[in-house]
């Protein structure tokens, strides 16, 4: 018989799978802590709460029966989706929960009228910028010194809307 997740048999606990869902209040400090872990200017905890009390946003974690392990925060602006941050723990890198987040994030915004997916992130970045052009994001420009910290230039990435949530602009 097949095992079935969470299922205990003898010593062998199979773990659950990690879900994503909308963040939620609760979720701030342990996103902060990610987000402190991850990011060479991470939002202060004041920012994830005003974003979380936004309309036009999609906020989502990923949680596992013992943490969160990943979020990303997206807000709609002038009827373009801007992903504003993503971070996943350290120690759950490479399991593909950028990738799940980012594909929850799209499902989310299907029924909601936008022109596409705009987001920044540092030149430097291979690893976040491997992982959103193979999402379908394409470069789009260059925003120079963006970053505070080291004035490192932003590359600025695209992902247009599937037909059907494009807002036709003579409406
Ligand atoms: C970027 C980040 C969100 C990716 O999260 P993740 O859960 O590790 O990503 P995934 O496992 O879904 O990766 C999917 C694909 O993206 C690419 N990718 C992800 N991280 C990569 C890395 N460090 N180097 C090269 N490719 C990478 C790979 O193609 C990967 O597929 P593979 O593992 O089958 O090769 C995570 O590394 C992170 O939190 N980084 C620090 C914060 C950050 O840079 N945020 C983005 C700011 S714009």
């Amino acid at each position: 018989m097949a095992k079935r997740v969470g299922e205990r048999r003898g010593s062998d606990l199979i773990p659950s799978p990690p879900k994503i869902r909308s963040m939620r209040m609760t979720d701030v400090a342990q996103v902060h802590a990610i987000d402190c872990a991850v990011s060479a200017i991470p939002w202060p905890r004041h920012m994830l709460h005003a974003e979380l009390g936004k309309s036009d946003t999609l906020d989502i974690v990923c949680v596992t029966p013992a943490a969160v392990v990943g979020f990303v925060l997206a807000s709609r602006y002038a009827d373009v989706w801007h992903i504003l941050n993503v971070g996943v723990r350290p120690d759950h890198w490479r399991q593909g929960i950028g990738r799940a987040m980012l594909n929850d994030v799209f499902v989310r915004a299907h029924g909601v009228s936008h022109l596409g997916f705009t987001l920044e992130v540092r030149v430097s970045n291979v690893g976040a910028i491997t992982l959103y052009r193979s999402l379908g994001f394409i470069d789009h420009g260059v925003r120079p010194g963006y970053y505070s910290d080291n004035n490192e230039d932003a590359l600025i990435m695209w992902r247009e809307g599937v037909p059907e949530d494009v807002v036709d602009s003579d409406d």
